[in-house]
Order: structure tokens, then C-alpha cells, then sequence
């Protein structure tokens, strides 16, 4: 009983003499010194890297940054608007639905609205958009029905029709609330494309047979 005693407050004393040695060469971590500090693990102080532009003969020009192989093709083209700029950066208003720089949304789709636009737009909200908010846009989508789906919105609403196409284009891209993100599966053409398609559900609903001519009137009645 004695001796383990006495061996265990003499492993204690060996162990606070070492520790107290270590702080004495190598000093307290984050301390100043004159001397460079002893290394014992290098971290990530010092790697093996190229770095960018400077000679080196790693590769056999003697370069370290090299040029992409011959025929490489670009991962995503620019995209044309309808000012025929050409948006080639990320942060510009067909990649992100906002004014470059800044947090507001762009009031007007930035792709041309053609005819083929739509239909590609009609196409695209039918597959990714209708389960939820149904064909017709007005919340009462399938998953409605059999997915218990908590209250999805009506496109119809005022707040969504005055809403920016940007801030919409938004929505699509990130999501909003309990509504998930789209824009992993919807490329961004194609979210311009819903865009301008949910802007032709909202007219058409707010459509009064008074805009009808008489002969289209004369054929509703
Ligand atoms: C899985 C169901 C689901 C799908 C699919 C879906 N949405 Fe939604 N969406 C919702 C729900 C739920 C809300 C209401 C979110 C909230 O505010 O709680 C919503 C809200 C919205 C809003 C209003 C956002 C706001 O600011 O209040 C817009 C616009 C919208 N969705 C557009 C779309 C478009 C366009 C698509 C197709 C790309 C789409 N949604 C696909 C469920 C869905």
C-alpha cells in the first residue's frame, strides 16, 4: 500500500518535472520569443505547394501555373439577356435574380421572352412546381391531397403577383421557409423560363372577359 503510494506521487513529480522542462525549451504556446520556436508538428505552417505564377520546375515548362489542356470546353456559357448584355460572373443579375453588388431583386426577367420561353417555362412548372402549388398555380397541388402538405402559396396572391421576378427567381433558386430549394435541380435558363410562365398563370387569372373582343365574348356565352 505504502510503495504504490509512493510510486504514484513520484510518476506525478516525473510528469510535472517533464511537462515544466517542455515549457521551458519550448515555451508557452502563442508566447514571444526572440528565437524562432521549436517546431514539433509543422501544422500547415510550411507545405509542398506551387504557388501561382512563379517559376518552378515541377512541370516541365518551368511554370507553375499551367493552361487548361487543348479543347477543354467551358463547364457553363454566358448567358444573353434581353439587353443583349452577356452575364459572364456569378454575381450578376441572370445568376442570382439581383442588381449586381447589391441585395435588390431585378424588377424584370433578364432572358427574352419568346414563345419558346414559355412553353419551356409551362413545361418545367408542370414537372417541378405543380405538385405543390398545382397547374393552375393556386396552392392546390397533389401533394395537397396525399402529402399533407402544410399550407403552400397561391400564386394568385397579390403579394406574389406585384412581387419582382428577381425575388421569384429567388424563391426557385434558395427556397423560402418550408418550401425547399429548386435550384440544384433547375438550371437557371430554365428558372428564368418558370418565371415568365408563373408571370402568364398570374395574368390569365386576373384576365376579366371584358378584355375578351366581342366575337370571343359571343363564344364564351
Ligand atoms: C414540395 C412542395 C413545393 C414545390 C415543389 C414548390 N413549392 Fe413553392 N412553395 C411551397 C410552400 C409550402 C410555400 C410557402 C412557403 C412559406 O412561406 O411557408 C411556397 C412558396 C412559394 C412562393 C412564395 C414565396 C414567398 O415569398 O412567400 C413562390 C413564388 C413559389 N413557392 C414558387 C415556386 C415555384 C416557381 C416552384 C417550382 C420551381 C415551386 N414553388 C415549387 C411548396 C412548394
Amino acid at each position: 500500500m505504502r510503495d504504490s503510494i509512493s510510486i504514484l506521487i513520484s510518476l506525478a513529480l516525473i510528469g510535472a518535472a517533464l511537462g515544466a522542462a517542455t515549457v521551458g525549451i519550448a515555451g508557452f504556446r502563442g508566447g514571444l520569443a526572440r528565437k524562432p520556436p521549436i517546431e514539433i508538428f509543422a501544422d500547415m505552417n510550411r507545405q509542398a505547394k506551387l504557388r501561382p505564377q512563379r517559376p518552378d520546375d515541377f512541370f516541365a515548362n518551368g511554370v507553375s501555373s499551367q493552361l487548361p489542356p487543348p479543347g477543354t470546353v467551358a463547364r457553363s456559357r454566358p448567358l444573353e439577356t434581353v439587353d443583349g448584355a452577356v452575364y459572364a460572373f456569378e454575381d450578376s443579375p441572370v445568376n442570382t435574380g439581383k442588381i449586381t453588388g447589391t441585395t435588390n431583386f431585378v424588377e424584370i426577367n433578364p432572358l427574352p421572352v419568346t414563345p419558346q420561353l414559355l412553353a419551356r417555362g409551362h413545361d418545367r412548372f408542370d414537372i417541378y412546381c405543380s405538385p405543390c402549388h398545382g397547374r393552375l398555380g393556386d396552392g392546390n397541388g397533389i401533394t395537397k391531397k396525399i402529402g399533407d402538405m402544410p399550407a403552400v402559396a397561391n400564386l394568385h396572391d397579390e403579394r406574389i403577383v406585384v412581387m419582382t421576378d428577381g425575388e421569384i427567381f429567388n424563391t426557385i433558386t434558395h427556397g423560402k421557409n418550408t418550401m425547399g430549394a429548386y435550384g440544384p435541380l433547375v438550371p437557371v435558363p430554365d428558372r428564368w423560363a418558370i418565371v415568365a410562365y408563373v408571370r402568364t398563370l398570374q395574368l390569365s387569372w386576373l384576365g376579366t372577359t371584358n378584355e375578351l373582343t366581342a366575337e370571343q365574348q359571343a363564344a364564351l356565352k
